[in-house]
């Protein structure tokens, strides 16, 4: 692909180092001192449910957002002091795609690519191709108000894409779409990290974390839970995980008591209420809390011992799951905004 190349100056490694960012809005500490560093040529992931300060974050790194406190350089340039050093450096889709209403993705792209410096033809072949390469040919003419959230994802990322920049935000970039399309951008992604960009991109999926991020930094409530490759952070909830199921949900503390009592580890109970995750050293120690849980009354409806995937990491570092229910309600309003052929 061609693109203008604006190599990142006297970078060092890092394509961003952040420091104790803050953002308080009112007396919520949205970001409540988030350190970052991401390498340079690497895609970062920040995984984290709804609300829990991942699009701040990201603002304030993209120099949208002043923080109230803390600091971050992006390729070695401080986003508060150099912000148009900074605004050159990178490329930010929105969750919401930053896209004129009235016209139609063609004219939206040619305008994008003429903004950035190409001719009239290269724009138009610019956005033929990228159209085609997200799979926007057939909609190109029509207004984008008769587009759905999916397709707007896809554009907003084609239009980052015309001049592709050192680094990329990309805020939940497949929130909401359906596999194949999720699919396609996840490749997407993973070509523009192989043609030089690094990409911070923010996720409540942690299959997506999982699949894409070199490294990945766990936030909830505005704070730095847990960073590390995906291995490591499954690493550090055990080397196996112990799922059970109980038929009786309101049993389910006395059950959690038990598990830890015998396990002598913490345990978590999934947002749904009836299953209960716990690390497992010793497969053994199963019998013995088998006989606690009989003792105290509890029937169980499934018992399992797996590898530990990010959603246990997830569960057993903030005592709660990662923002299902935000996603179904997100396709849904996307499946109703489906342009009809
Ligand atoms: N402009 C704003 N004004 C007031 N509160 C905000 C604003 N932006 C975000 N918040 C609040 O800050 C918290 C973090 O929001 P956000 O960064 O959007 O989280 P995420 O992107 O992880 O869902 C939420 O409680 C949200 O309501
Ligand atoms: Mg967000």
């Amino acid at each position: 692909m061609e693109h203008v190349d604006r190599t990142a100056p006297d970078s060092g490694d890092w394509a961003v180092e952040a420091r104790g960012l803050v953002k308080t809005f009112g007396d919520n500490r949205a970001v409540d001192g988030v350190s970052l560093n991401v390498r340079a040529g690497t895609i970062y992931g920040v995984l984290g449910p709804n609300g829990a300060g991942k699009t701040t974050t990201i603002r304030m790194l993209a120099t949208l957002l002043r923080p109230d406190a803390g600091l971050a350089h992006i390729f070695g340039h401080d986003v508060v002091k150099e912000p148009q050093i900074v605004r050159q450096l990178i490329g930010v889709t929105g969750q919401y795609a930053s896209v004129d209403e009235s016209l139609s993705a063609t004219e939206n792209l040619v305008i994008f690519s003429r903004l950035l410096g190409l001719g009239r033809k290269e724009a138009r072949h610019k956005a033929a191709e990228l159209l085609e390469e997200f799979s926007l040919t057939e909609a190109a003419k029509r207004p984008l108000k008769n587009f759905s959230g999916g397709m707007r994802r896809r554009l907003d990322l084609a239009a980052s894409l015309i001049a592709q920049p050192p680094l990329i935000f990309l805020d939940e970039p497949t929130t909401g779409l359906d596999p194949r399309t999720r699919n396609q951008m996840w490749d997407t992604i993973r070509r523009l990290v192989r043609t030089g960009s690094t990409v911070l991109l923010t996720t409540q999926y942690l299959q997506e974390a999982d699949e894409l991020a070199d490294r990945i930094a766990v936030i909830d409530r505005g704070r730095v839970v847990a960073e590390g490759t995906a291995d490591e952070l499954k690493a550090s909830v055990g080397r196996s995980s112990l799922q059970l199921r109980i038929e009786n949900p309101q049993k389910i503390e006395t059950a959690r008591k038990a598990v830890e009592q015998v396990l002598k580890v913490q345990s978590a109970v999934s947002p749904e209420g009836a299953k209960i995750t716990a690390p497992l050293a010793d497969a053994d120690r199963v019998t013995d809390l088998l006989i606690a849980l009989r003792g105290a009354g509890i029937q169980l409806t499934e018992l399992s011992v797996q590898k530990p995937t990010l959603d246990e990491v997830f569960l057993t570092i903030t005592g709660h799951g990662a923002g299902e229910d935000e996603s179904k309600e997100t396709d849904k309003s996307d499946r109703a905004g489906e342009v009809r052929r």
